[in-house]
Order: C-alpha cells, then structure tokens, then sequence
C-alpha cells in the first residue's frame, strides 16, 4: 500500500498550480477537465490534483495497492459498515478500486492497476507525498476505525494526533485531535535536508514565512516546514521519517513530551498556532458519490462506464 495524490477542488486551481510549479517546486503533469495535475520527480504519475470549483473541498486521498488487498479492503470496509463505490479512475495513470469515506467524512481512494511513470530529474522536485493528515473531532475513534476498516496500524499516540501507517514509513496519515474534520495538511517528501532548507529559502524570496518550523518532529523523527498556501491549505517540506518494523510497540501521549518551551527536537523556531488553525479551516471533506455495494464485479462496472 502506498500513498500517492490528493486531490483537492478550489477557485483559482490554475493560479494554486503556478505556485505549486513554480514556487513550491513542483512540475506539470497534464491539465485535463479543468484539473491541474502536478507530479514530482518520483514514479506517480501526479501527486496533487487541483479542480477549479466555487468551494474548497477535499475530493479524495489516494492509495495505490495490490489486487489482492483491494479485495481485503472490500471486505473489511463492508464489515464496517462505511459509505463507499466502486470507482474507475480518470485521472493521469488510471487505475480502478473503491472510494471509501470514513466516520468524519474523509475520503479515502485505493486503486488497482494504477499505472506508473519514469522518474524525472528536477532540481528540488519533491519525490512524492509522505503524508496527508487530518484534523478528526475524535482522533481516537478514526485510529480505530482504520485498523478495523482499512487494515492500517496505528504508530504513536501524543497529545495532538494518532500517527497511522500502511506500509513501513511511519505514518502516511494521522488524525489530528482537532475536535472538526478537515484537511490539516499535506506535506511533500523532499530528497534530502538540503532541498527542505533551500525550499525554505525559495519560500523567503517570496517574502513567505514557515508557520512552523525548519524542525525535527518527535514520532517519526522526519524533519518539517510548514507554510500556509496562498490557496489555503497547510502545506509541508518534509523528509527523513523514519521506517519502523511489523512490531514496532506504539508510543502513547506520555511517551512523547517535550521540555518546557519544546516542541520539536531542535527547538529553534516558533510556531504560528492561531496562522495554521485558520488554514485547517478551509478544505474540509465533501463527497459527490452515492455508496454502492462493493461486491459488484470490476468487469460490470467497466462496461457500465463505456
Ligand atoms: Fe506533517
């Protein structure tokens, strides 16, 4: 299972893609259907997808799996009872599985059969997403509901957040005890420190402060700098986090405490509490599908959309 794109819709989708390409560091994909696609250097074939509309929503987050674990997924979101469909991917690479939405509304997409593309090169390109997390009313509640549903493991617990893995990386999601549900960022996996330390400083020739950081988190250890998109959301330069094993033992709130004054392991920078609230607040989750049983065959579906 892997992380691969957001897909976000917005007004001014063209004027948020000129940011992302030409300040943030990313490159163009395709533009189709009034969709912007933007890759980075990595194998997917985009890693965010921005949508012109009246209103700022989450359309889905998107993971790549086996056909194998598809129909795990099948099985165990039926059991649980979520909302979910059947779906045919149109985007860049393709692909089908099922969209799934989670307690708060969170839209979750796993596709089979999802193509890949060559790798580029590009200076400071992000490789790919390392994590999308979200702000939940409870947090506690989601991290369960993902073990049961989705076959995720919860990592670490702190104060904040419930850190969630689906492969070896650390986390690839979390669920921010935020008390609402939205988007409360998505942070980009950049080759090494030095490409998160320039992409600050491209930041600053555009007079962009970080909300947060440069600074090395505590569970999952991968260094961060969080900014505030001009089209809304928090978004963040991130690398490093750490890999864990099968049994890695999850650390709770009171294994992850910070002296007084701390919150990172550096400790250098201040945050901006009340800038990254208000941008949490913009993308929250918005489904336009109605739920279908999963148990209709892929072939059908196939036919039925041609
Ligand atoms: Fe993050």
């Amino acid at each position: 299972m892997k992380l691969r794109s957001i897909e976000l819709a917005l007004p001014g989708a063209a004027q948020a893609a000129a940011f992302l390409t030409d300040i943030w560091g990313m490159a163009p994909a395709a533009v189709e259907d009034n969709i912007h696609y933007l890759r980075g250097s990595g194998s997917f074939p985009y890693l965010v997808a921005l949508e012109e509309s009246a209103d700022s929503y989450v359309r889905s987050t998107t993971f790549t799996c086996s056909a194998e674990r598809l129909e795990q997924l099948k099985r165990s979101v039926t059991e649980a009872g979520l909302p979910a469909t059947p779906t045919i991917s149109k985007d860049p690479g393709g692909g089908q599985g099922i969209i799934v939405e989670l307690a708060e509304g969170e839209l979750l997409r796993f596709l089979v059969d999802a193509a890949e593309v060559e790798p580029i090169e590009g200076v400071d390109l992000p490789v790919k997403l390392t994590h999308v997390v979200f702000n939940s009313a409870d947090a506690e509640a989601t991290g369960d509901l993902v073990e049961k549903a989705l076959g995720f493991r919860v990592s670490d617990r702190t104060k904040g957040m419930v850190f969630v893995r689906c492969n070896d990386s650390h986390h690839s999601t979390a669920f921010a005890r935020a008390g609402f549900a939205s988007l409360n960022h998505i942070a980009f996996e950049m080759a090494d420190m030095d490409a998160v330390m320039r992409g600050i400083g491209r930041l600053r020739d555009q007079d962009m402060a970080p909300a947060w950081g440069p600074g090395r988190h505590g569970p999952g250890a991968n260094v961060f700098a969080y900014f505030v998109a001009p089209f809304g959301p928090v978004i963040e330069f991130s690398t490093a986090v750490n890999k864990v094993p099968e049994d890695y033992r999850p650390g709770a709130p009171e294994d992850w405490t910070w002296p007084e004054g701390r919150i990172d392991q550096w400790g250098m920078s201040d945050k901006d509490f009340a800038g990254l609230r208000a941008a949490e607040e913009k993308f929250r989750h918005r489904r336009d599908w109605e739920a279908q049983s999963l148990g209709q065959s892929l072939d059908v579906l196939t036919e039925e959309n041609h």
